[in-house]
């Protein structure tokens, strides 16, 4: 098994991202079922709207957005796994997420919407990273961003290491796991909690407009019970529309 911390997840990711892609396409991945839907419901209408996808996998979704319309668009990602053939507004960069503002083919460009679609747990310091995806915002955009509920590693960590959610919840040892794409490869965490999240949001100058935790509509749980096991377990994802306070 090959294990990276969050320092460098670069390579990991290299290796996952055929993996995850291929979990990420099946007809009942969670993604697909529940975050995506989620996710573009609060970005809502993007006609000539500029978007910098941050961590954006392949730029699928990216790609979606500018056949809905996004105007000039980026995407960011380290594992290089990019669409061959992404469309004419849409430009994918391989590079590291964490210091959005240095990155060569983004300097001096700023954004309508900026994603952070479960990719924020990869930023080597998260404060700075937001701070400087606020300061490419243009005046009337927001950040999406998306993260696993804490209390999924809390459960899981719970049962391998026999201890409590609580225990676990507030523990501050890394957590190292399988990811569920590739069994071979493993990733190394940060743990935090939800006022390690928020904390970190208005400490960046940021306010959050909305806050979602999304689930599969009666439809999606009656086709694929075993997803639904999965979200009566773990929860799923929290998805937060951040606008920048206009006092920072
Ligand atoms: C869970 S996937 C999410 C992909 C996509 N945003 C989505 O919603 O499907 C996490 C993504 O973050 C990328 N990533 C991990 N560490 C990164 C880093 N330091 N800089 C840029 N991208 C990174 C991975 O390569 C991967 O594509």
């Amino acid at each position: 098994m090959v294990t990276r911390d969050t320092q460098d997840s670069s390579q990991a990711w290299r290796d996952l991202a055929a993996d995850y892609e291929r979990a990420r396409a099946r007809e009942d991945s969670l993604d697909r079922l529940v975050e995506w839907p989620a996710e573009r419901e609060v970005l809502g209408d993007v006609t000539g709207c500029s978007i910098l996808d941050l961590g954006c996998g392949n730029g699928g979704k990216l790609a979606e957005l500018a056949r809905d319309g996004a105007g000039a668009s980026v995407g960011v990602d380290v594992g290089g796994n990019f669409l061959t053939s992404p469309p004419p507004r849409v430009e994918l960069i391989r590079g590291d997420l964490s210091d959005p503002g240095s990155l060569p083919g983004l300097s001096g460009r700023t954004f309508d919407r900026i994603l952070f679609l479960q990719s924020f747990g990869y930023a080597k310091d998260p404060v700075h990273t937001l701070r400087a995806a606020r300061a490419m915002l243009n005046e009337g955009g927001f950040i999406l961003l998306t993260r696993t509920q804490p209390i999924r590693y809390a459960v899981e960590r719970a049962e391998q290491n026999g201890t409590t959610l609580g225990e676990e919840y507030f523990s501050k040892v890394d957590y190292t796991y399988r990811t569920g794409w590739n069994e071979h490869i493993a990733l190394t965490k940060r743990t935090y909690t939800m006022s390690d999240l928020l904390n970190a949001f208005s400490a960046a100058g940021l306010w959050i407009e909305t806050a979602a935790e999304p689930h599969l509509d009666e439809e999606a749980a009656r086709r694929y019970p075993h997803k639904q096991a999965w979200m009566n377990k773990y929860l799923g994802i929290l998805i937060f529309k951040l606008r920048p306070l206009t006092s920072h």
